[in-house]
């Protein structure tokens, strides 16, 4: 058995594929998961996939205890931190708790880490951090302006952590800022299952062409774009978590904080995702043009250049394969784990 990896947050969407990926690059994933926005029948379908199930802890990540003896029970060689809240919308409505799950959980488990010793932490930030750029694609130097209480969260958490670092030498830190993370395991078995209506557009798409909803509100036809839809850098999961993999490798080589995109660096449009998943699934997608959605960017993608430089990562999936792979799993799973 290779190095355990504790990773917070691992059975949800992202965790759970990068579970995957560390299994198959020889780390043994450990698994620390609430379950506040997930379902403990991931651990089984990992299962199928890695060969063994990952050992899963449910349990909060601000448990200062729970973690000590986590830190104790055995040699943690770095940790993956993805648990947290998300949904940019509740954040505005209820900021607190985003901060106290986001901020201070962080911070939990950052002391954690100090005391056991635990040097090695690759922390999820999101492009969010930048709002509207001025321009795209971004480069990871240009201005941080979150524009809610979510994007505050993460832009505070990756201050807090450089001030750790430049406190700490000896700390081996990855800031990863992804952009609009998609798809799903090419197995079928894992993927994204939002609870109610979904926000994003592609757990919506999927819906659409599975028959849960009747057709899709194009959130904007009129943006300063070539079709007028919205233009977003959409990332495959299974290429966001081979990046992490990529950035604990390379933060095994030397100590230091490093801040990267994660992305594709291209834009795609409202209207070319729904294009490209009727041709992955041969379903028609119905939709309608409606008004903007409040707070919504025109249009950005990120620079990912830093990140292959850096860590040798690139994406390797286009979205036709996004679309595929998220179908493949929505008709599989229409009703996620239940199914
Ligand atoms: P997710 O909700 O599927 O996964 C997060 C997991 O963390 C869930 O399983 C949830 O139950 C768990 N969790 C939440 N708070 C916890 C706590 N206090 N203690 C223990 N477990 C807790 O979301 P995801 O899409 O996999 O996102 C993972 C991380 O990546 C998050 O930090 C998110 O902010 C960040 N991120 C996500 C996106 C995206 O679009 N999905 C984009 C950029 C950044
Ligand atoms: C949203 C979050 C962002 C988060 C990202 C993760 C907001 C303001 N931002 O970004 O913080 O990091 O998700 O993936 O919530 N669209 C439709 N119809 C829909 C849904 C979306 O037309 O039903 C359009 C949107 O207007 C946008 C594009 O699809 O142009 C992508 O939307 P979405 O998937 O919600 O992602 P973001 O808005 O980029």
């Amino acid at each position: 058995m290779g190095s355990t990896i504790l990773v917070t947050g691992g059975a949800g969407f992202i965790g759970s594929h990068t579970c995957v990926a560390l299994a198959a690059a020889g780390y043994t994933p450990l698994i620390l998961d609430n379950l506040g926005n997930s379902d403990a029948r991931v651990v089984d379908r990992l299962a199928r996939i890695i060969g063994t199930a990952p050992r899963f802890i449910e349990g909060d990540v601000r448990d200062r205890a729970l973690l000590d003896k986590l830190f104790r029970e055995q040699p943690i060689a770095g940790v993956i931190h993805f648990a947290g809240l998300k949904a940019v919308g509740d954040s505005v409505a209820d900021p607190i708790t985003y901060y106290d799950n986001n901020v201070h959980g962080s911070f939990v488990l950052a002391a954690a880490m100090q005391a056991a010793g635990v040097r090695t932490l690759i922390f999820s930030s999101s492009a969010t951090v930048y709002g509207d750029p001025d321009s795209s694609p971004i480069p990871e130097s240009a201005a941080l302006r979150p524009a809610n209480p979510y994007g505050h969260s993460k832009r505070m958490v990756e201050q807090a952590l450089a001030d750790l670092q430049h406190a700490h030498p000896a700390w081996r830190i990855a800031l990863l800022r992804y952009f609009n993370p998609v798809g799903a395991h090419e197995s079928g078995l894992i993927g994204e299952h939002p609870q109610g209506k979904p926000n994003n557009l592609m757990p919506f798409v999927c819906q659409v062409a599975v028959g849960l909803r009747d057709k899709l509100a194009v959130h904007g036809g009129d943006y300063p774009t070539p079709d007028g839809t919205g233009v977003r850098d959409y990332v495959h999961v299974m290429d966001l978590a081979e990046g992490h993999v990529a950035a604990l490798r390379h933060a095994a080589q030397q100590p230091g904080l490093v801040t990267l995109n994660l992305g594709t660096g291209q834009g795609a449009s409202v209207l070319e995702v729904v294009k490209a998943f009727e041709r992955a699934s041969g379903k028609t997608i119905a939709y309608e043009i409606g008004p903007r959605r409040p707070g919504d960017v025109p249009a950005y993608w990120g620079d990912p250049s830093l990140a292959q430089a850096t860590l040798g990562w690139r994406a390797q999936r286009g979205l036709e394969q996004m679309c595929a792979d998220s179908w493949r799993w929505q008709q599989g799973n229409p009703r996620g784990y239940e199914s």
